[in-house]
């Protein structure tokens, strides 16, 4: 006879996450395994973090001209991130004010939004501004129909948006992190290329992978591993809105360690590399001479959604070698993208299992422990 497993109820699965967090870091251990793998969870997260925060979309360089747009889904709505008449960066819902449709799709370059359905054309400023065969309605009226604003800013090169009206503007939730980092410069990197994928596991899981550099010399044995000195990285406790470690990188790699150009770094700073984690879903790894970014989206509990970018920095890009650079680190990232699959999709697997049991987690892991105790803080305040 078949047994149904009961699910084990959300408030249970919060008040679990919430006991572990209490815990002091010595004794901290990792999330419990139902956080990863329960649909009620997920829609917490959905209500709790992906409604209520600010998201990354991408880098600004990818709306220059006006008229270039992107689209993202954030928590279930459609949104049109562009470049106005105005030179203005502003977010719509991507969404038809007809029979709503989903308007746009993808990225590029337009004139003005026009619905694929029936043709309902809208101004980049979300003005409805043609609509065919409306004209013997005496009910409808153009000038009614507007685009629902996004919020939307702009933080060191990054765009972001948020469907919260309240939430804090994003150069002063992020401000903390602008002391710790502004020395990179990173708003002047240039992204050379980004990727989207899917991968089958937890968001969660691979955001925590992203954010402690323990896995290093083991999972990454093949390429990043041998280079990397566990005694050499520092992870100090988190802020309310990020986590962050640092580690530093050998010489041996010409695009971890500043640029001769770069004049105003100096000591260990040319070395040192800063992994970001922006709460809830956006990871950056700066080094001085190149950086790389996830930003996460969940598809359901074991699929994650990635946008995978990354480029140089201003010295790199004007290096005569910059494209020699720029290939041997896209070959590196693959690869050790490939290895981080591999290990988190394994992890999403033992997370499932019946016998699954969060162990205590190291010192290297602090960034997990504070991330842990940011999600139980969302999730708690229903
Ligand atoms: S749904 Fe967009 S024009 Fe009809
Ligand atoms: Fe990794």
């Amino acid at each position: 006879m078949v047994q149904l497993i009961t699910p084990t109820p959300v408030s249970t699965i919060i008040a679990q996450l919430q006991e572990n967090s209490e815990r002091n870091f010595a004794d901290a251990r990792a999330m419990p395994p139902q956080v990863y793998t329960s649909p009620a969870f997920l829609e917490v997260e959905h209500t709790q973090l992906f409604r209520k925060q600010w998201l990354c979309v991408g880098r600004v360089s990818r709306l220059q001209k006006v008229g270039d747009y992107l689209t993202c889904d954030v928590a279930g709505q459609p949104v049109v991130v562009l470049r106005d008449n105005q030179n203005q960066i502003r977010a719509f819902s991507n969404v038809c004010l007809h029979r709503m449709s989903v308007l746009m799709q993808g990225s590029g370059n337009v004139r003005s939004i026009v619905c694929p359905y029936h043709a309902w054309g809208y101004t980049l400023e979300g003005q409805l501004r043609g609509a065919a065969q409306m004209d013997r309605q005496s009910g409808f009226c153009k000038s009614d129909y507007q685009l629902p604003s996004v919020r939307c800013e702009v933080w060191q090169g990054w765009v972001y948006v948020t469907l919260d009206a309240d939430i804090e503007p994003l150069n002063q939730h992020l401000s903390e992190l602008d002391a710790l980092i502004a020395h990179y410069r990173m708003e002047d990197y240039v992204e050379t290329f980004q990727e989207e994928h899917v991968w089958d596991t937890n968001w969660k899981i691979l955001a925590e992978n992203f954010m402690e550099s323990y896995h290093l010399p083991m999972l990454h044995r093949a390429t990043v591993g041998p280079h990397s000195r566990l005694d050499e990285m520092e992870c100090p406790p988190g802020h309310a809105a990020f986590n962050y470690h640092w580690i530093t990188k050998e010489a041996s790699l010409a695009i971890g360690n500043a640029h001769p150009d770069n004049t105003h770094l100096k000591d260990h700073w040319r070395k040192t590399t800063a992994l970001l984690t922006l709460y809830p879903s956006h990871l950056i790894t700066l080094t001085l001479g190149y950086f790389w970014y996830l930003i996460l989206q969940p598809r359901g509990v074991d699929k994650v959604h990635i946008r995978f970018g990354g480029g140089l920095s201003p010295e790199f890009i004007n290096d005569p070698k910059a494209d020699q650079y720029l290939s041997s680190l896209k070959s590196l990232l693959d690869e050790v993208n490939a290895e981080d699959r591999q290990g988190v999709e394994a992890v999403m697997r033992g997370v499932s299992s019946p016998l699954a049991k969060p162990g205590h987690l190291s010192h290297l892991e602090r960034p997990n422990y504070d991330f842990a105790r940011y999600l139980a803080q969302r999730v708690g305040a229903l």
